[in-house]
């Protein structure tokens, strides 16, 4: 007997990239398939003072619930930052959340009907479709170019499905690619949002891990309709483990994320909004994400390195100015979950995430993610030695 379910159940299913991953999570396997930030460079210290100073000395309050759209004065420090991003909002404008996953989750009940077109680009954010797939949409994938979202491609789509009222992008330092939208491309995108009536999630979880070039400005400060809902992030930029991030967006926007938050989970920590705001009122967040960029530059050279040394000439992979992934590209008929299931995990001792989890609707399965944040030095190097004779060899014998 099947106990009964509510039918948006069908789209919640565990799937084969979980299983594998679960793999890679032995000690034996060196783990690419993360997005984790390299976890030696916390700032444990000061964490550990504003901890201190939040219980010691503000327990009574950081002990207490708050009010849900989260701490006032965390949000109107947020809103200061925003305004070097040329995004001008107060803290009434900022909603707290649970990570900005948590944002995710919130936009997909306050957008999504059953059948609605969602648009997002092809590859995407795992945990989009994750948070999008109970509210049962159906997904309109846009071509990446190394100029981020492909607009051409966009007003395509958008021909397609006229009645598409949501589009998804992750402007900087995409997940999984790691291409950036252009200053074109984002003017583009917002004309086309106004023409459409779209609402649009800028998703800007790894704008600031910048390690080269300038910043485009961001999707929100071109948006004169507030039709932009913006999310952010400490996870990359702090430490994942506070769960905070943030939404901002228009008054009714805002409002409406805001009542959904409630009934999500009333508020975020109040105790971690407390060490947050000290730890920018009393450290200079900037300098700490100065030395993860200079780390990740390192990394990303690294591992990119070894990559050109040792991966067979067939396959490319792209070169990020920023953020924690690398996308490789193989041969169109290599299948990559394959190929982990078959030899990456047993022979080479090495995961990576296989590309077709990030596709919203066509899948292509000769692509792979590779994370360079997570992993020592020396994991790097040997893991992605590793793989690139391996795929050598299986190219090799494919003929
Ligand atoms: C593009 C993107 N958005 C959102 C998130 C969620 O991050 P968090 O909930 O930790 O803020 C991630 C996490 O990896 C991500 O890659």
């Amino acid at each position: 007997m099947t106990l009964p379910r509510a039918r948006r159940m069908d789209l919640v299913q565990p799937n084969a990239v979980g299983e594998l991953l679960r793999m890679g999570a032995d000690p034996a396997i060196t783990s690419f398939a993360g997005g984790y930030p390299d976890a030696t460079l916390f700032p444990l210290e000061q964490l550990h003072a504003v901890y201190d100073t939040a219980v010691r000395e503000q327990g009574q309050s950081a002990m207490q619930y708050t009010v849900s759209d989260g701490s006032p004065k965390l949000r109107a420090q947020i809103a200061a930052r925003m305004a070097r991003h040329g995004v001008t909002c107060t803290a009434d404008d900022v909603l707290m959340l649970q990570g900005s996953q948590q944002g995710l989750d919130l936009v997909a009940k306050l957008m999504i009907d059953p059948g609605d077109v969602v648009i997002t680009e092809s590859p995407t954010f795992v945990g989009v479709l994750i948070a999008f797939n109970p509210m049962q949409p159906r997904y309109a994938g846009v071509r990446l170019g190394p100029g981020g979202m492909d607009m051409d491609h966009l007003e395509e789509v958008l021909k397609k499905n006229p009645g598409a009222k949501l589009l998804y992008t992750i402007p900087d330092f995409q997940n999984p690619t790691g291409a950036t939208m252009e200053l074109a491309a984002r003017k583009r995108l917002i004309a086309l949002a106004n023409k459409h009536n779209l609402v649009v999630v800028e998703d800007t979880a790894y704008r600031e891990v910048r390690f080269a070039g300038e910043a485009p400005p961001m999707i929100k400060s071109l948006d004169t309709e507030g039709r932009v809902i913006l999310l952010g992030s400490f996870s990359k930029i702090l430490a994942p483990g506070l769960r905070l991030g943030w939404a901002i967006a228009a008054p009714e926007l805002i409002q409406q994320l805001g009542l959904l938050k409630l009934a999500a989970d009333t508020q975020c920590s109040t105790v971690n909004m407390a060490a947050a705001s000290l730890f920018l009122e009393r450290f200079d967040l900037d300098d700490h994400i100065g030395v993860l960029r200079q780390a990740y530059r390192r990394k990303k050279d690294l591992m990119l390195d070894t990559m050109r040394q040792h991966f067979p000439q067939e396959v490319r992979f792209t070169d990020p100015d920023g953020g924690l992934f690398t996308w490789a590209t193989l041969p169109s008929s290599f299948n990559t979950e394959d190929f982990m299931r078959r030899r990456a995990l047993s022979e080479a001792k090495v995961a990576y995430v296989p590309g077709a989890s990030f596709f919203p609707d066509k899948l292509e399965h000769n692509h792979m993610r590779l994370n360079y944040s997570g992993q020592p030095d020396a994991k790097i190097v040997a893991g992605m030695t590793a793989l690139g004779k391996l795929l050598k060899d299986e190219l090799a014998r494919k003929g």
